[in-house]
């Protein structure tokens, strides 16, 4: 296992720089620059409609209007290449409900990686990626009977399949139980920790912020900071993420103040 300071000079999971998308009559994401370290989990946090599915679906490159440089894994977003080295779950993902977990993961499993030849590659896939996410003992439950939290684990597991090196997950945990969300967390962390899985993951709740190692706070199509957890209370003073969110928000809305006032 590697530590995050043996690899300095290796470049970043996701690198932006003069980010900007539009979507219908707004500029979504207006010139944003970031970087997503490789083998961390980092948190891209911001009130809903700031725009984090919509950077998300850029890094993942299914996003259209995008502007600037976006670089994923040393590619360009959405290069080819990238396909099964990226695992991507939506904000509202879908499985089949008349298919088993086995079976929606069989299924995936083969677009991933068709041909004959990979069958059992497959199948040892589908299975590690099912224990995984805690759902060994529902392998063959029909998706349609399982509750909404084992239903994103299934989505979870899917993406989970190829062994990705990056990770995009959109509000993962929302709707779930502490329990199941401290477990996912969990798991989060010990893909980082394990396989050097490079995590980016998207709340707008702010509690989870402490969990991760780097966090992007945004505000309307903005990146407010990029820093570790630590370094944003200390540097706003806060005791939470929080109070350190809100006091950059604050902050933000003065200078834009001074610059009316001052034009
Ligand atoms: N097709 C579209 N046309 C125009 N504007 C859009 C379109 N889709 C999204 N938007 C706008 O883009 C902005 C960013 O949306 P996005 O879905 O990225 O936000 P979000 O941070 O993921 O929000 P949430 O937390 O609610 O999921 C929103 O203000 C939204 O209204
Ligand atoms: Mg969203």
């Amino acid at each position: 296992m590697m530590n995050f300071s043996s690899r300095p000079t290796e470049e970043p999971a996701v690198h932006a720089q003069d980010l900007t998308v539009v979507r219908g009559p707004r500029t979504v994401l207006r010139g944003l620059g970031f970087t997503v370290p490789r083998g961390q989990v980092t948190g891209l946090l911001g009130p809903s409609g700031c725009g984090k599915s919509t950077l998300m679906r850029a890094v993942v490159g299914t996003q259209a209007k995008v502007s600037g440089t976006l670089d994923v894994l040393g590619h360009p977003a959405g290069h080819p290449t990238l396909r099964t080295r990226v695992g991507y779950v939506t904000q509202a993902p879908s499985v089949y409900d008349d298919l088993t977990v086995r079976q929606n993961l069989d299924y995936f499993a083969a677009i991933l990686d068709p041909g004959r030849a990979a069958a059992d590659r497959r199948r040892e896939d589908v299975t590690r990626a099912i224990a995984d996410v805690d759902l060994t003992t529902h392998t063959d439950a029909l998706a349609g009977n399982l509750s909404g939290g084992q239903r994103n684990r299934v989505s979870l597991a899917v993406a989970l399949l190829g062994t990705p090196e990056l990770l995009v997950l959109d509000e993962p945990t929302v709707g779930l139980d502490p329990v199941l969300r401290r477990d996912l967390w969990q798991l989060f962390h010990t893909l980082a920790a394990e396989r050097d899985t490079t995590l980016l993951i998207s709340s707008h709740v702010m509690d989870e912020a402490e969990r991760c190692h780097r966090l992007l706070l945004m505000r309307d199509g903005e990146i407010l900071a990029d820093d570790t957890p630590d370094a944003l209370r200390t540097r706003t003073g806060s005791e939470t993420v929080e109070a350190a969110f809100l006091h950059l928000v604050d902050r933000a809305a003065a200078q834009a103040r001074t610059k009316e006032t001052t034009r």
